[in-house]
């Protein structure tokens, strides 16, 4: 515990907490930080006087319950389970320099750290060391905010669309598009695909990249949590639906093409693997250009007209019903 609050207490400028990483490279080789001497533990009741406006909300915040329930230990207690111990900061009559952790100081890795002494088990489904988020110096703090959150629960700064779209503004115009998912709208969050501290690489198609989406139970997408009817097992399988993924041929945000389809014409969907230089396991181009079956005719090309059941089927190996 004291080695972690010495860390946090590395006397660095202060910046707002953003990807800032020359900032963070740099304070690899800061010199090693000096807790303020003589401090020890004074209780939350101490910071009461000159943080009036921080105590009165403090009961709201789940943080609290170390207070109200008197069983942990000072370092895991209150205000000083974050900041430290008080005690230089109350003789000195407040200071910056003179709290361990004061979080206006510190580098974004040094703010990660000083939550997951509590938070770590939090992560199980999640990878918050090696995320996108983490890895680009995002910190809990850019996210959460402690004492001004927009909610008491889960303690997010602003509400959940609002705070991803402050750095995502790109995001927002695809869940306007014609078909889309309603995060807009209210009905769904970002969260329900993706985990904001990361993910693990999931085993359906997402290639290198987790993209920080979330896994439904046993590695499926999280897709299958609401769209449970396309979760199978099937005893006709399409496996493109379970390998390469729901995002083959659906963009999961919006799309200008009706249900949320990755291209305007399914047929072009489709030849992504059933031509000759598919990379389907089997070269299904040839058949498709027989007197039987032949795109080349306009009948053909509405491929979901005959093949109803392309996510799978329990009646018919071509997914014809
Ligand atoms: C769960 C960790 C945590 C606890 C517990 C906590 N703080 Fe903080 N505090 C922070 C963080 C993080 C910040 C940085 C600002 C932010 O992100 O909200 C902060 C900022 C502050 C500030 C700077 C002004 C401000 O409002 O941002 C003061 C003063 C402060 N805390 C006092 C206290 C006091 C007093 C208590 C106990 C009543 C307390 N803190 C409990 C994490 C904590
Ligand atoms: C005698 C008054 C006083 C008491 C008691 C006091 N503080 Fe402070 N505190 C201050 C003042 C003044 C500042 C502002 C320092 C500045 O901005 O330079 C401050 C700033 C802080 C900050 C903000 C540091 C930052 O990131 O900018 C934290 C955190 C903090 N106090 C925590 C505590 C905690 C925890 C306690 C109780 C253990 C406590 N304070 C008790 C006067 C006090
Ligand atoms: C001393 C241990 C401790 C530290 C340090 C700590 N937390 Fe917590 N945190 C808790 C506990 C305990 C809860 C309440 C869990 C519960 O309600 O069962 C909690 C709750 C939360 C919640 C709300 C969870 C929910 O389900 O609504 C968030 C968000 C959170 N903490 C973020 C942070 C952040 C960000 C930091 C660092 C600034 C931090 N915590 C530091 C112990 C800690
Ligand atoms: C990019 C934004 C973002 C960052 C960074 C972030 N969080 Fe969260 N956090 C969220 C959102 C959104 C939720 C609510 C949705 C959810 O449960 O995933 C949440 C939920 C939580 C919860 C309650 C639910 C749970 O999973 O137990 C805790 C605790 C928490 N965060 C702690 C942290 C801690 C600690 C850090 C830093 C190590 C952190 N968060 C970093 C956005 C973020
Ligand atoms: C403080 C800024 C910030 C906030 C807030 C934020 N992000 Fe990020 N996010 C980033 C940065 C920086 C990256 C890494 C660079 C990149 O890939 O864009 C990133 C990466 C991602 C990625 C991975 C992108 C990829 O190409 O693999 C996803 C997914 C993501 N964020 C989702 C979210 C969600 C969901 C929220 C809201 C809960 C959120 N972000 C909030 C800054 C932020
Ligand atoms: C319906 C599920 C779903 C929802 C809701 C969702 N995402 Fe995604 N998102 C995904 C999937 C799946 C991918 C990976 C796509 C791929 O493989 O190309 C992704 C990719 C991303 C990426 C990286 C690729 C890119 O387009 O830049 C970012 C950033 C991102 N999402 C942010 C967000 C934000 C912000 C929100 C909320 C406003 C959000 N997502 C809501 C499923 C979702
Ligand atoms: C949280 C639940 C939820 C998750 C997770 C989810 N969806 Fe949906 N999806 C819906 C709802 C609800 C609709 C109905 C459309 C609406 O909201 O108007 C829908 C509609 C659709 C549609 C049809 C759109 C139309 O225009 O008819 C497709 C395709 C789709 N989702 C694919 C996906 C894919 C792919 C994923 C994973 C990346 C996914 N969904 C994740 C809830 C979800
Ligand atoms: C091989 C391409 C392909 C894959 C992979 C795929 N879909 Fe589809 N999906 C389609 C096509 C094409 C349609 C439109 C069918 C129509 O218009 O009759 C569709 C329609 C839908 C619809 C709306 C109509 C309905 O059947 O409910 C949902 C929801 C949907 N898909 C979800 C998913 C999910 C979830 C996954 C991943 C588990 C997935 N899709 C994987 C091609 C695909
Ligand atoms: C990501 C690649 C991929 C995409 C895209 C794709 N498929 Fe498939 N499809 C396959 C694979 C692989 C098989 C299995 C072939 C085998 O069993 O030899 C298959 C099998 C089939 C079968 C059954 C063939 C058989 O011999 O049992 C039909 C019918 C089919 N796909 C139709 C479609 C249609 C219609 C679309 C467009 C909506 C489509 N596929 C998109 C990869 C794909
Ligand atoms: C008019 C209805 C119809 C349309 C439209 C149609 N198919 Fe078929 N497809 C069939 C039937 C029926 C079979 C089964 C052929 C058989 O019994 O040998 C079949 C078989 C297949 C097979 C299995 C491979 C084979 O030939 O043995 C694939 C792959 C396939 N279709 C893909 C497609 C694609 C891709 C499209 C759109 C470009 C499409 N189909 C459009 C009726 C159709």
């Amino acid at each position: 515990m004291s080695s972690i609050i010495r860390s946090m207490a590395r006397p660095v400028a202060a910046f707002a907490f953003f990807p800032v990483l020359a900032v963070m490279a740099q304070s690899q080789t800061a010199p090693p930080p000096a807790v303020p001497s003589g401090s020890a533990f004074v209780g939350s009741n101490a910071c009461k006087t000159c943080h009036a406006d921080v105590w009165q909300n403090f009961y709201k915040n789940p943080h609290y319950k170390s207070v109200a329930s008197g069983m942990e230990p000072p370092e895991r207690t209150g205000c000083e389970s974050c900041h430290g111990p008080g005690q230089a900061h109350v003789a000195a009559s407040g200071g910056k320099t003179t709290i361990p952790r004061a979080f206006s100081l510190m580098q974004p890795k040094q703010a990660i750290e000083a939550c997951l002494t509590c938070h770590e088990n939090n992560f199980d489904k999640a990878n918050i060391r090696r995320s996108e988020h983490t890895q680009n110096g995002i910190a809990c703090t850019s996210c959460h905010s402690i004492h001004h959150p927009a909610s008491t629960k889960q303690l997010l700064a602003k509400k959940e669309s609002d705070l991803c779209y402050g750095c995502h503004a790109g995001i927002r115009a695809q869940f306007e598009m014609p078909s889309r998912h309603r995060v807009n709208e209210g009905f769904m969050q970002c969260s329900d695909c993706h985990n904001p501290h990361g993910s693990f690489a999931a085993t359906w198609g997402m290639g290198q990249r987790s993209h920080m989406v979330e896994q439904a139970l046993g590695n499926q997408s999280p897709c299958l949590k609401c769209h449970v009817d396309k979760r199978g097992p099937f005893v006709y399988e399409h496996p493109s639906v379970a390998v390469e993924g729901c995002q083959i041929c659906h963009s999961p945000h919006g799309s200008t093409n009706a249900k949320l389809l990755a291209r305007p014409v399914v047929l072009t969907l489709c030849l992504q693997c059933h031509n000759a230089g598919g990379s389907g396991t089997r070269n299904l181009g040839v058949d498709l250009q027989t007197s039987r079956h032949n795109l080349l005719d306009p009948k053909y090309q509405k491929c979901t007209t005959c093949h109803v059941r392309l996510h799978g089927s329990n009646a018919d190996q071509y997914f014809l019903r």
